[in-house]
């Protein structure tokens, strides 16, 4: 199984921020990846219809021979882990618990922001997994969903963003926090205008970079990591067109190579 690749899934082309993370982690391991850019967004999407969609995104990645599985999407990490690890017999892994222990990494961390879509945000995953963890934390947990399609635009230093990020995070940030949990795969992006932007003593967790420290730790621990080999990424995605491709380049942050389309 070692020599099989990994199987990564988000509701679009977000999660190439973590298949980036990946890369960088994990550079011999062959990389097969599901947008469902048909379906995008998830993040407003119900529980039970997140369940369905991951469950079929699952059953393709399957279908590639994965040997283990990251869901790369926040919001379907929320909904649909648990199900998805019933009913599946491989190891899956979802970006909530590595986001959680990286923000909790320090132990002075008590105040906590956490910024999301309104699905990830509504199914308190993250607010749960933060306080099984850690008594007597203050939580703060915002859905943000203008900045979703703020990034995709483009716009990380416009003033539209600017004026979002004022109000999601002005009554967070007056309240006080130490870190600011980036729960969405499209944050990463955000890096550079939130560290302008928030006072310098916020410490800002990304998960995708957790994310792929754990899918290492993961591998190694099941005798599953690739030995030598210079991996490759194949990307589908369940909807083509030039603004994906267009995007892919950017969440990749290079060229995305030949992208096929997946039938689910
Ligand atoms: N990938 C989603 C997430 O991380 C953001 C985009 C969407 O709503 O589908 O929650």
């Amino acid at each position: 199984m070692r020599d099989a690749p990994l199987g990564i899934f988000d509701s679009g082309v977000g999660g190439l921020t973590v298949v980036r993370a990946v890369q960088r982690l994990l550079p011999a391991e062959d990389i097969v990846y599901l947008g469902d850019t048909a379906r995008v967004p998830y993040g407003s999407k119900s529980p039970e219809t997140i369940r369905q969609f991951a469950a079929e995104d699952v059953r393709f990645l399957l279908s590639h021979g994965v040997k283990a599985i990251v869901i790369a999407c926040n919001t379907a990490t929320a909904h649909a882990l648990p199900a998805l690890r019933e009913s599946f017999n491989l190891p899956i892994i979802g970006v909530i618990q590595p986001g959680v222990e990286a923000t909790l990494a320090d132990p002075e961390t008590e105040r906590i922001g956490i910024i999301a879509t309104r699905g990830t945000i509504r199914s308190h995953a993250y607010q749960h997994a933060l306080a099984q963890r850690r008594t007597g934390l203050i939580i703060h947990a915002r859905s943000a969903p203008l900045l979703v399609p703020l990034i995709e635009e483009d716009w990380l230093e416009h003033p539209a963003t600017e004026a979002a990020l004022h109000t999601y995070l002005d009554p967070m940030v007056g309240k006080g926090i130490d870190a600011l949990l980036l729960a969405c795969t499209h944050y990463p992006l955000l890096v550079p205008t939130l560290e302008a932007f928030l006072p310098g003593e916020v410490r800002l967790v990304d998960s995708a970079t957790t994310c792929a420290e754990h899918l290492a730790r993961l591998l190694d621990e099941r005798s599953l990591a690739r030995e030598s080999g210079e991996g490759e990424l194949r990307i589908h995605l369940t909807d083509l067109s030039e603004e994906f491709e267009q995007l892919a380049q950017r969440f990749l942050a290079r060229p995305p190579g030949r992208i096929r389309r997946a039938v689910l």
